[in-house]
């Protein structure tokens, strides 16, 4: 007992217990995850699903919950980041990919339902005059950027420090080696008069700003109104393409996050839950860029891709816009996860904790941190092994939530579940109270 409290007081040795009664409560996903690495490079193929010692290997899902190979049952607070919105057996979502499936799949031409989820998604953002359907998000952001810079006939592209558009635009730090070989100009997420300037001062070779209203992967963080409206006035005057990345955000509202703030960008790009859960990306905006996707004209823009209208995904999307997250669900379903990020804070705070979590309606992720965080650059303090601890603690608890403490609700979530977690949440402060205070 004395070892063990004396080992919670140091973070290096809590995370070390954390870790080997991980391993020990995990032998089948080992087994499995070792096996993986003989075929796999670190026996992964999606960089964010691992962690360590070694990511499980989940089962099975149904509602908000997974089962891992050892029989572990968690609550899912994942939610595929984002895009397990309808959770994993949603019997509407299921029905519609059942009726695409006994119609054949792959059926090379246009069916019958793409034009009903571009109609449906059209009709939900502002900015969309015309979709058109990609299948990641990454994809989407690449067709945007590349018809941006077609469009203006320049070259550089600004982006926010710390911010995340897909496999191949990743800005967190010094960025990745592997990022899309375009010319970045990178700048300070919500630094209003700093941001202006290298908007001026690039002006004239800037072809598009692309900018997430809530930085998702980079901490939930959200923008400012009036850093959003500083893009929006900027962009218009010099003629560079305003790109809102929505392909997380845009479950946060009926109409996304430009519907929240009444800003209207030239692009916006979807992703995630938009297919119903199924593989899927969009992109979309004003109809003097989109039309030169038009294949009539003898100028068009080719925008290929075999699996463009995949007739599951654009089945299950189309169920689910119409039939599940309508524009009612969309408001009490984030109006449920503000009551919940609230009283997160609320546990922090009444304990003297620096621990917060930031985010809009159903996302949100916690930071072992104090202070206000209104950019990545806030977060440069923060020790990542809280991250880690946390979460395998969380798992130890039965939540299964994002290795870098990010939180996101699924519709089949009930009170209890709300509950539960909040719980969850109460007793790792209490358990890790004299630790955090100690090192954070
Ligand atoms: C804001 C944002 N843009 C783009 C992407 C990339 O989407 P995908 O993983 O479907 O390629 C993500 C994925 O997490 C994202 O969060």
């Amino acid at each position: 007992m004395t070892t063990a409290i004396a080992r919670n007081l140091d973070l290096a040795s809590a995370l070390a217990d954390a870790e080997e009664r991980f391993t020990r409560a995990n032998p089948d996903s080992k087994r499995r995850y070792d096996g993986a690495t003989k075929v796999m490079p670190g026996g992964n193929t999606r960089t964010v699903l691992f962690f360590g010692p070694f990511p499980l290997t989940i089962a099975r899902g149904e509602g908000c919950q997974l089962w891992d190979t050892d029989g572990h049952r968690y609550v899912d607070f994942l939610g595929e980041y984002s895009a397990g919105l309808y959770g994993h057996s949603n019997p509407i979502i299921r029905a519609a990919i059942e009726r695409a499936l006994a119609d054949g799949i792959a059926l090379g031409g246009h069916n019958k339902v793409e034009a009903e989820l571009a109609s449906l998604v059209c009709a939900r953002f502002p900015s969309l005059e015309r979709v058109r359907f990609c299948n990641s998000g990454t994809e989407a952001n690449l067709f945007a950027l590349v018809a941006a810079r077609a469009h203006t006939g320049r070259n550089k592209i600004m982006v926010m420090q710390g911010g995340y558009h897909g496999g191949v635009f990743y800005f967190s730090g010094d960025g990745s080696p592997i990022n899309a070989p375009f010319s970045f100009v990178k700048t300070r997420y919500n630094d209003i008069e700093g941001t202006l300037k290298l908007i001026e001062l690039h002006a004239r070779d800037l072809a598009a700003v692309i900018v997430e209203p809530m930085m998702g992967g980079g901490g939930c963080i959200a923008a400012d109104a009036e850093f959003l409206r500083m893009l929006r006035e900027a962009t218009r005057k010099h003629g560079v393409v305003l790109i809102f990345d929505e392909v997380m955000t845009s479950r946060l509202t009926p109409s996304g996050l430009q519907g929240k703030h009444g800003i209207t960008p030239d692009l916006t790009t979807l992703g995630k839950y938009i297919g119903g859960g199924l593989t899927f990306g969009g992109f979309g905006g004003r109809a003097e860029i989109m039309d030169r996707f038009d294949p009539r004209r003898p100028d068009a823009w080719p925008h290929a891709g075999t699996f463009n209208n995949n007739i599951l995904t654009m089945s299950a999307g189309a169920a689910g816009l119409s039939q599940v997250y309508t524009p009612e669900v969309a408001v009490s379903f984030n109006a449920r996860g503000d009551k919940l990020r609230a009283r997160l804070n609320a546990l922090a705070e009444k304990r003297g904790l620096p621990v917060q979590f930031t985010g809009i309606g159903s996302m949100m992720t916690v930071h072992v941190l104090r202070g206000a965080i209104r950019s990545p650059d806030d977060l440069a303090r923060k020790d990542k092994r809280w991250a880690d601890l946390f979460h395998l603690d969380m798992i130890g608890r039965g939540y299964y939530l994002a290795r870098r403490g990010m939180i996101t609700l699924s519709l089949p979530m009930t009170d209890a579940d709300l509950d539960g977690f909040a719980q969850a949440i109460e007793d790792w402060l209490d358990e890790r109270r004299d630790l955090i205070a100690a090192g954070a």
